[in-house]
């Protein structure tokens, strides 16, 4: 890697162009002039039209759906940027696709977490920045510097405006209760855990509630919705047990399939997502956008200026 100069750029992919632009806005640094587009057999045609040399340059773009399509651009502006002369290269994905294969479960299958991961690496990307990351040990497919971030103090933030009586945090699996113990513990809430079992990738059954739910106003706490099934039959179940109201409280908005229809029909009070992934024209009212620009505005401020980041995630 050159040595990078104070010179910062960031430069957007098309994946979500709003959150590099609140991102931009919060740094005070205005979007490298380039283009981004597609050639007319759909292959990604870009140009950057400003000076990258010796530039520390960070790339916006989560790998949400179209995953693949997203993955590829992410991929050749990280080359544009390596053969540019950048001075270092960023990866800032706010959400990082294919992160849920992230071991072989079964035989005949692939990691598809790390041949991700590989990619990355290859295009010439000396560092990544991403948020919630569906597996933490991920960050071991890279040897590279990875900075995860948590989408927790934005979300914790409105969760506290809305002055939640005796709540109790609640994971929909047992693989949060991680993550929901972190929400629990600034908030002085219990927790419980609903028991779920995975049939196949859209179906999920789930049979019990581990803790005490009834009369209480319930915060489910997850890292993404995808199919929303997961989430929705938690929410069942723990109306079932005598849940009084029920927030969600979710990183990635990934609602693919039935996602939207399954939230719409769900019983439950309100949906807090984040701005990771851009907000589709069809949501309903009941979900609510908490923007995480200003967290990764501040993690790239730091990066740039070698500061802590963990520092952002100090109680
Ligand atoms: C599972 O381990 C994850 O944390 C999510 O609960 C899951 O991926 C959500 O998927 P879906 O919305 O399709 O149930």
């Amino acid at each position: 890697m050159a040595a990078f100069s104070e010179k910062i750029t960031l430069i957007s992919g098309t994946a979500h162009r709003a959150l590099s632009e609140a991102i931009a806005e919060a740094l005070d640094i205005p979007l490298a002039n380039a283009h981004v587009g597609r050639f007319p057999d759909g292959e990604v045609d870009i140009k950057v039209l400003e000076d990258l040399r010796g530039s520390d340059c960070f790339v916006l773009q989560p790998t949400c759906p179209p995953v693949n399509d997203n993955w590829v651009e992410l991929l050749l502006l990280i080359d544009t940027l390596r053969r540019s002369s950048a001075g270092r290269i960023t990866a800032v994905m706010p959400y990082y696709g294919y992160a849920r294969k992230d071991r072989k479960d079964e035989g005949r299958v692939p990691i598809s977490a790390k041949v991700l991961a590989n990619t990355l690496i290859v295009s010439g990307a000396n560092r990544v920045v991403t948020v919630d990351m569906h597996a933490a040990q991920i960050q071991g497919f890279f040897d590279v510097p990875v900075d995860h971030l948590y989408a927790k103090p934005a979300l914790l933030g409105r969760l506290r405006q809305l002055d939640i009586e005796d709540p109790v945090i609640v994971t929909p699996d047992v693989g949060g209760i991680k993550m929901a113990r972190g929400y629990a513990k600034p908030i002085g809430a219990d927790l419980a855990i609903v028991d779920k079992r995975r049939i196949s990738g859209s179906e999920i059954a789930v049979e019990h509630v581990i803790g005490e739910v009834e009369g209480r106003n319930v915060i489910l706490v997850d890292d993404m919705i995808s199919t929303g099934g997961s989430i929705t039959e938690a929410a069942g179940i723990l109306r079932k047990n005598g849940a009084k109201s029920i927030v969600i409280a979710v990183t990635h908005p990934v609602f693919c399939g039935p996602a939207i229809e399954r939230l719409a029909n769900a019983p439950v009070d309100k949906v807090l997502v984040t701005d990771t992934i851009p907000r589709g024209e069809n949501w309903p009212d009941v979900i609510e956008t908490v923007s995480v620009a200003p967290l990764l505005a501040q993690a790239i401020n730091n990066i740039h200026h070698s500061q802590s980041v963990s520092v952002l995630f100090e109680d």
